[in-house]
């Protein structure tokens, strides 16, 4: 997945100016999934762009359909099926800049049968923040904590903020399951409002699955039935331990309902 697109231009190794980008985390991006060969939810993420960019004062100088034929256009010249592209927009000198480049997508069949493990993190997530929210380039916290968590055998680490409410984890919302019930972190306790989450947070209200955005404590995921994440390229993902505490996964559990109703929807996978 060599090739990627700067400002328009397709090449392999492209010359990239030393912008506020690349010297301050000054940019904003969106992951968009891949799934036989097609964009998966590309108006979300040009939405999202178009507002990350608005909030951190970037110029987003292209039109959505001609970023839309860009990734096409990289797809095809990385010959890619299944994978990710990641579309960056950074602080420039004159105008600002746009990167397309191309990632495989790790998350495989195995995974979605037998659930991820995950910890939780004892690094408070801020919820004040004025970057919580967005997809902004400064990732640096998150990505430390998520090797940290890889180190020691987990999939992903989940964060609180500073009253002690659930949050998000380092690439993943998190959603848990109670007597029938789905829960997930209302949006100001400090976590970025993911394209695949506000997805299914839509398809369980069609589905008169119940749903609640709400405040929790580490008791009650801990007290759940079961718990899922998402993020555009593992879309719903089973989680089968957090810590020391399992839970259920399988074709019985409400995450597989949920999951299927999903893929029957959207998927492509
Ligand atoms: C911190 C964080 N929260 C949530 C998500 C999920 O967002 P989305 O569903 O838009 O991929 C991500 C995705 O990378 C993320 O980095």
């Amino acid at each position: 997945m060599d090739y990627v697109s700067y400002n328009g231009e397709i090449s392999k190794k492209p010359q990239m100016p030393l912008d506020q980008g690349f010297l301050y985390g000054y940019g904003v991006f969106e992951t968009i999934n891949v799934a036989q060969g097609k964009l998966v939810f590309f108006e979300d993420h040009m939405e999202r762009l178009k507002q990350s960019a608005l909030v951190m004062g970037l110029k987003l100088n292209r039109h959505p359909d001609q970023i839309q034929s860009e990734c096409q256009q990289i797809i095809a010249k990385n010959t890619m099926i299944r994978g990710g592209l990641r579309v960056t927009l950074s602080k420039g000198v004159k105008a600002d800049n746009l990167l397309i480049t191309a990632r495989e997508n790790h998350y495989d069949r195995r995974m979605f049968e037998q659930g991820l493990k995950i910890c939780t993190s004892d690094t408070i997530r801020n919820e004040k923040s004025r970057l919580v929210s967005i997809k902004s380039n400064n990732y640096l916290e998150n990505l430390l904590i998520l090797n940290e968590a890889k180190a020691q055998g987990f999939s992903e680490a989940i964060f609180f903020n500073t009253q002690g409410y659930l949050a998000e984890g380092c690439m993943t919302n998190i959603f848990f399951i109670k007597n029938g019930r789905v829960n997930t972190p209302a949006r100001d306790c400090g976590l970025l409002a993911g394209i695949v989450r506000n997805r299914v947070i839509a398809l369980l209200k069609t589905n008169q699955i119940p749903i609640t955005e709400g405040y929790y404590s580490s008791d009650q995921l801990l007290a759940a039935d079961e718990v899922f994440i998402t993020n555009s390229l593992m879309e719903i993902m089973p989680v089968k331990q957090l810590d020391k505490r399992y839970y259920g996964v399988g074709s019985e559990t409400l995450t597989t309902r949920i999951d299927t109703l999903f893929q029957q929807t959207w998927g492509q996978r």
